[in-house]
């Protein structure tokens, strides 16, 4: 899963732009693409790196330089296309863990919708790293995870008010991978 172009481009370029500046989401990142290369094998061979670099590059709009209309996911994912990078991936950064829902209600919508929202096992096992690692970047459970946005953010975050639209899709992602996982004979370690 390592030494190869596009993961070492895509965690270079996470470290540059959060660790210094954001290390708390620095730590997060770390862990969901350590999660991410834990569960990549339920993805056909091809698509396992383009999950792990999408790990690492999913929230560097967060980092200050990036910050344009406001929406995490979309700002990193118009850098990720000015870099050039691989559709997929930008579309899979613009869209993770139910950015729609929150694009909707900030009015960036049609923006958002720019980026193709690809469905399948992709983008279930991206949502799955997210929302399985805490903010400090340890494993955590999906209920963990939600509780704990909605305290760190408070009920007028649109991300928590996006949950009302988006939260059993959330659900979803996280029990398809589950059930993929089950299905293979590696057990996944540091489950917390
Ligand atoms: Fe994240």
């Amino acid at each position: 899963m390592s030494g190869t172009w596009l993961s070492d481009w895509a965690r270079n370029t996470a470290r540059r732009l959060l660790a210094a500046e954001l290390p708390r989401r620095w730590a997060h990142t770390a862990g969901v693409a350590r999660r991410a290369g834990q569960v990549a094998r339920v993805l056909p061979v091809e698509e396992r790196e383009l999950l792990v670099a999408a790990a690492w590059v999913h929230d560097i709009g967060y980092a200050s330089e990036l910050v344009d209309t406001g929406l995490h996911s979309l700002d990193g994912a118009h850098y990720l296309v000015r870099a050039g990078l691989d559709r997929r991936v930008c579309g899979l950064v613009a869209h993770h863990s139910g950015a729609s829902a929150v694009a909707e209600l900030t009015g960036l919508g049609e923006r958002l919708a720019e980026f193709g929202d690809e469905r399948g096992r992709l983008r279930d096992a991206l949502w799955y790293a997210d929302m399985t690692t805490s903010p400090d970047g340890h494993p955590t459970t999906v209920e963990a995870r939600l509780a704990e946005i909605r305290r760190r953010r408070g009920p007028d975050d649109p991300v928590v008010r996006a949950l009302e639209v988006n939260v059993d899709e959330r659900l979803a992602a996280v029990r398809r991978v589950h059930r993929l996982l089950r299905r293979t004979y590696q057990p996944v370690r540091d489950r917390g």
